[in-house]
């Protein structure tokens, strides 16, 4: 490491060097409605919060009547409502939040310029595929939308009748199926703790 390397990898390697507390990260969790993203972020940041780690949440549902508040969901709109987050979580996780984004986020190039976004800056970013199968979402249906789509009340559910582009490679795939909660968020945990992040 030189005077003249990059900021972007001089952030990086101070990150690397800080103890797991210290050390902000994005990480994302995407998948289909009721797939499971909001519960486990919610039960890895109790856990996170417990252990002594600055944490937060930026759900979909809550951004989308704030900060998106007014977008819909086209694709420019969906594209608009990702970045967005994106642009706020690598600001808190470059200051030392764990940042957990628990959102659809259905296409690849959007999550691509999240994921630009924090290497520009050095600052990790995670992205966890919560790989339910759209028939046990469907089954969940925690905001009764599969049954709404489904009786033709409406049209455009990510998976069903509008685009999810599943993630080809990203840094964990978290299966649902057949697993509690816990057991699912402490996969999760784990991970983290296997990068020294928790
Ligand atoms: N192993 C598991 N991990 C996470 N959720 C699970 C698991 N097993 C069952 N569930 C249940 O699945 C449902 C997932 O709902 P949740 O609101 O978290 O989905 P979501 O992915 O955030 O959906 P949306 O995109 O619509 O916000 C919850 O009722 C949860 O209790
Ligand atoms: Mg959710």
């Amino acid at each position: 490491m030189t005077a003249h390397t990059p900021v972007a990898d001089r952030a990086a390697e101070a990150a690397r060097a800080a103890a797991p507390c210290e050390r902000g990260a994005t990480v994302w969790l995407t998948g289909l409605p009721s797939a499971g993203k909001t519960t486990l972020a919610f039960a890895l940041a109790e856990r996170l919060r417990h252990e002594g780690h600055k944490v937060e949440v930026l759900d979909g549902d809550e951004i989308r009547e704030f900060l998106s508040k007014g977008l819909g969901f086209s694709r420019e709109d969906r594209h608009t409502n990702v970045t967005r987050i994106g642009f706020v979580a690598e600001k808190l996780a470059a200051n030392g939040v764990k940042v957990l984004a628990p959102v659809i986020a259905p296409f690849a190039d959007s999550r691509a310029a999240v994921r630009e976004r924090h290497a520009a800056a050095g600052t990790e970013f995670l992205e966890i595929h919560v790989a339910t199968p759209v028939e046990l979402c469907a089954e969940r249906d925690v905001k009764g939308l599969y049954a709404k789509q489904a009786a033709g009340e409406l049209s455009g559910l990510t998976g069903v009748d509008d685009p999810y582009e599943a993630p080809t490679t990203p840094e964990l795939r978290i299966q649902t199926q057949g697993r509690a909660v816990a057991e699912s968020a402490a996969e999760l945990h784990a991970f983290l703790t296997e990068r020294g992040l928790a």
